[in-house]
């Protein structure tokens, strides 16, 4: 029997992170993620993820001066943008609007490089997602410049129309980090197989936010909203979530292939969730969530991944849930082009074999012999 879902297979070699190494556990380039996430920024751990090294203070000023010059939206993704639904999945805004800044900007044309075209898509992408979701929500075309010098912050500003409250800004950054990077997930994996084929850099992250979407996967922070937010007290959510347990239904925020002892990123978002539930006087996610993980660790021994309490966090922001996804989108492009580099530096074409389970051969019949 093949392996279900390259279940414990290594299927390549990577020198990007860790994760859940023994006596290592979650590293960005050997640096590891509770420092990053204690001590550094996004546009850092950024930097470090496409440019394989921290940068110095010249160098992150730099850096977060070009990725300030590249917010702007071309016209012809503002018309794209202004005539998708408003129905839309912002996911699959992203999947469009990279497709599209593909076609008018494309790699290899001045100078663009995979690391030009992340820069590019990281500072972007939260142009692209608050001028669609104003323009349908608000019936504005909105400027998509910001005095914010963070990606955080701009996307903040852009989606609220207000300067962005450091307490948010913060803890939004945090949360970029610890989302920036995860070795050989399903999208990451996407985007190296896309790559591996030669592919130009926009199709493997388009291909990579497909990947992304679905709830196994980036979608469970969304996923775990809802059903955070569909309980009315902490009494409540530890009797549906038996009641889910017993149906064999899957609990969205729990669970890991790689992490069966807990997500070392967890804890890190858990500590957000409660400073931004304290600074709103309001606890009541929070409280909830913490219900369910300690039900999940009785009855499953299971722990909640970085997508549980990021749903809280996030709510907590004023991040739109169908925005969550995408905020994820914002901080894995950076890990998505890492492996780009990484793949094309030494590139073997990503193709597998299956084990045959069809029908043996068989006699072609001709159509009028069908029954
Ligand atoms: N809620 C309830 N039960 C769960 C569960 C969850 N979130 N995740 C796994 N399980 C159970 C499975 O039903 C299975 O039980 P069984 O052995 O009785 O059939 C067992 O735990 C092993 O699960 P399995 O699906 O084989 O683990 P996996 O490594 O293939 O899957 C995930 C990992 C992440 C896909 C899975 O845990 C999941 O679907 N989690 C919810 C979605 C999610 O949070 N995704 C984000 C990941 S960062």
């Amino acid at each position: 029997m093949a392996n279900s879902g390259l279940n414990g297979v290594t299927a390549g070699s990577s020198g990007v992170s860790t994760v859940g190494k023994a006596g290592v556990g979650l590293t960005y380039r050997g640096y590891s993620i509770t420092d990053l996430a204690a001590e550094s920024t996004f546009e850092e751990v950024a930097y470090l993820l496409i440019y394989g090294k921290l940068p110095s203070h010249a160098q992150l000023d730099a850096y977060k001066n070009k990725l300030a010059g590249l917010r702007s939206l071309p016209y012809q993704l503002k018309t794209l943008l202004e005539h998708m639904p408003q129905s839309a999945h912002p996911m699959d805004v992203l999947r469009t609007g990279t497709s599209l800044l593909g076609t008018i900007e494309a790699e290899g044309e001045d100078g663009r490089t995979a690391a030009s075209v992340g820069d590019r898509l990281t500072a972007s992408f939260g142009s692209m997602l608050a001028y669609w979701y104003r323009f349908h929500s608000r019936n504005e075309r909105i400027e998509t410049d910001s005095d914010e010098d963070t990606v955080a912050g701009h996307f903040l500003n852009l989606m609220s129309g207000m300067a962005s409250d450091p307490l948010k800004r913060d803890a939004l950054d945090k949360t970029l980090i610890l989302y920036a990077e995860h070795e050989f997930n399903a999208s990451t994996f996407s985007a190296r197989v896309i790559t591996s084929t030669l592919a130009d850099t926009y199709s493997a992250v388009t291909g990579a936010i497909g990947a992304l979407r679905g709830p196994l996967h980036g979608g469970a922070n969304e996923a775990a909203m809802e059903l955070v937010s569909s309980f009315d007290s902490p009494q409540d959510a530890e009797k549906s979530v038996m009641h889910m347990l017993k149906a064999r239904r899957l609990i969205m925020g729990f669970g890991h292939r790689v992490y069966k002892n807990g997500d070392p990123r967890s804890p890190i978002v858990k500590d957000l969730a409660r400073q931004l539930s304290d600074a709103a006087n309001n606890t009541s996610f929070y409280d909830i969530s913490d219900r369910i993980e300690a039900v999940m660790f009785r009855e499953k021994g299971m722990f909640p991944n970085l997508d549980f309490y990021a749903a809280t966090a996030y709510h907590l922001c004023g991040i739109p849930t169908a925005m969550f996804t995408p905020v994820f989108v914002i901080a894995r492009t950076s890990g998505w082009i890492a492996h780009v580099l990484e793949q094309r530096g030494d590139n073997a074409l990503i193709r597998p074999l299956s084990e045959y389970t069809g029908p043996g051969p068989r006699d072609y019949v001709a159509i009028d012999d069908r029954g």
